[in-house]
């Protein structure tokens, strides 16, 4: 974990947020290489979802909603962790966390069940106090005036923009039940415990879908996203043997829930949520009917059958989703792959990024920073670039500079060299050389082929 968070910040994927002041409580800011690859696992979800399917559409509600949404849907008396102080260094735990733990340690040594009175701050040993309810819900003021009335929720889950505007987008879009709504967009939880990089934080991005499927159809449906979710998964690289579902057991899940399973991930930590699938019935269209006094049902025009949807909720994580990716993709080679270039060969390390979601798609290298091969490279490069995130690079060794492009999981080099423009009396072949980042193997590819030859081995 530690060398991917110094990765990140060294090759510009994620940095501190407000580095220069020292950071803020577990905010982080995304560089030129983790924006990039970012927007490439959005798509990928937001593609395999939207335009793969034709059951599903999107939508981008607001961030900022009425706070009667948050009392209809549970969250302004329920959206809370539990919360202990330690009387004598004052940090701040979550009591289930504690709880959990303690059992794991005290698990074969004693019968009874732990309780939190066995419990001490796991900092310095202290006592804890009380166990109170926190609400995780930020808020803020809408308008001039900072008075009660004004008060305002940063949503805590997309969800609910989802939910209300189900009829606006069904009747709209003309579509019939089972079908889904898909959404995108930043979340914000007062976390007591944010931490382990970008695997929890208060701000973060929530990729959810709400699939609305008539009553009793639900089970089935709910096994059918569950395969989604792993297929996605490893369809983009992530190896399955990383990959398991975890299903929660009845009194832990949310008040919403009737049934809800966990995809996870196997972190350096220990197996951790990924994606949650939750069977959250028709809980949430019933209550914002019975709140706004809008009819939430749903009426089958080939049937006539009028009934409230029960809805199966897949909901993942962008940032969990692209540490899962780096994670997964990361490789370190002892020693070096590479037995014909002067690259330092003490550790290589290599990020092996499904080419959907590598940052970058290509490198274009000159093999010397002369006239010919510069400016037949720079043309190549404003080429490729229109269709793809590529790199110009001139400076160092060819060995360097693919070492550079592994660490950051660029699939496909390309080096103008001599060969290609010819030398005094030979002329030259128009070819260049593409050299496949997993394989290591090298083709001359004739420049009139590049793109067409890229397009075929990226499938993107
Ligand atoms: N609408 C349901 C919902 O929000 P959730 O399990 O609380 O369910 C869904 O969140 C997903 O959002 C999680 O599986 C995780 O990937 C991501 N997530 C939740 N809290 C997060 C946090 N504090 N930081 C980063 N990602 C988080």
């Amino acid at each position: 974990m530690e060398k991917i968070v110094g990765l990140a910040k060294r090759r510009g994927f994620v940095f501190p947020g407000s580095d220069i002041y020292g950071g803020i409580g577990s905010t982080y800011d995304y560089g030129p290489l983790g924006v990039l690859l970012k927007n490439n696992i959005r798509t990928a979800w937001w593609k395999a979802m939207t335009q793969e399917r034709d059951d599903v559409v999107g939508l981008d509600s607001a961030i900022l909603m009425s706070p009667k949404v948050w009392e209809a849907s549970g969250h302004l008396a329920g959206f809370s962790d539990p919360l202990v102080d330690c009387k004598n260094c004052k940090k701040r735990w979550r009591a289930d966390h504690l709880l959990e733990a303690k059992s794991a340690e005290m698990a074969g040594l004693r019968e009874a069940p732990v309780e939190m009175k066995d419990v001490r701050c796991p900092a310095c040993g202290g006592e804890l106090g009380e166990e109170r309810q926190f609400n995780m819900m930020m808020k803020t003021f809408l308008g001039p005036v900072e008075e009660a009335a004004a008060v305002v929720y940063l949503r805590p889950e997309t969800a609910q923009g989802i939910f209300v505007n189900f009829k606006n987008a069904q009747e709209s879009a003309r579509k019939r039940v089972p079908f889904g709504i898909a959404q995108v967009g930043k979340s914000f939880r007062n976390e007591i415990t944010p931490g382990n990089f970008i695997f929890r934080t208060r701000e973060f991005e929530q990729m959810e879908m709400e699939f609305f499927v008539k009553p009793g159809t639900d089970e089935e449906w709910f096994e059918s996203w569950k395969q989604f979710m792993m297929d996605w998964f490893t369809r983009f690289g992530v190896k399955a043997d990383n990959l398991r579902f975890l299903e929660h057991a009845k009194e832990k899940l949310s008040h919403y829930s009737k049934r809800t399973v966990d995809l996870e991930y196997q972190y350096p930590w220990g197996w951790g949520e990924l994606w949650g699938c939750a069977n959250r019935t028709d809980f949430d269209l019933k209550q914002h009917e019975k709140h706004s006094g809008q009819d939430l049902s749903y009426r089958d025009d080939l049937t006539n059958e009028r009934y409230h949807p029960y809805v199966i909720e897949p909901a993942l994580g962008l940032d969990r989703a692209m540490l899962v990716f780096m994670l997964d993709a990361y490789e370190e080679i002892d020693g070096g792959r590479s037995t014909t270039t002067d690259a330092v060969k003490d550790i290589e390390t290599v990020l092996r990024f499904h080419p959907a979601i590598a940052p970058i798609k290509a490198a274009i290298f000159p093999l010397s920073k002369k006239e010919p091969l510069t400016g037949i490279a720079h043309e190549l490069r404003n080429r490729l670039a229109r269709r793809w995130s590529v790199q110009y690079d001139e400076t160092g060794s060819v060995g360097k500079r693919y070492r550079r492009q592994d660490e950051i999981g660029t699939p496909f080099c390309i080096t103008v060299d001599f060969q290609t423009v010819g030398e005094e009396g030979v002329p030259g072949d128009d070819k260049v050389t593409v050299r496949d980042r997993d394989t290591m193997l090298q083709e001359r590819v004739a420049i009139s082929e590049l793109e067409s030859y890229l397009a075929a081995k990226l499938g993107c």
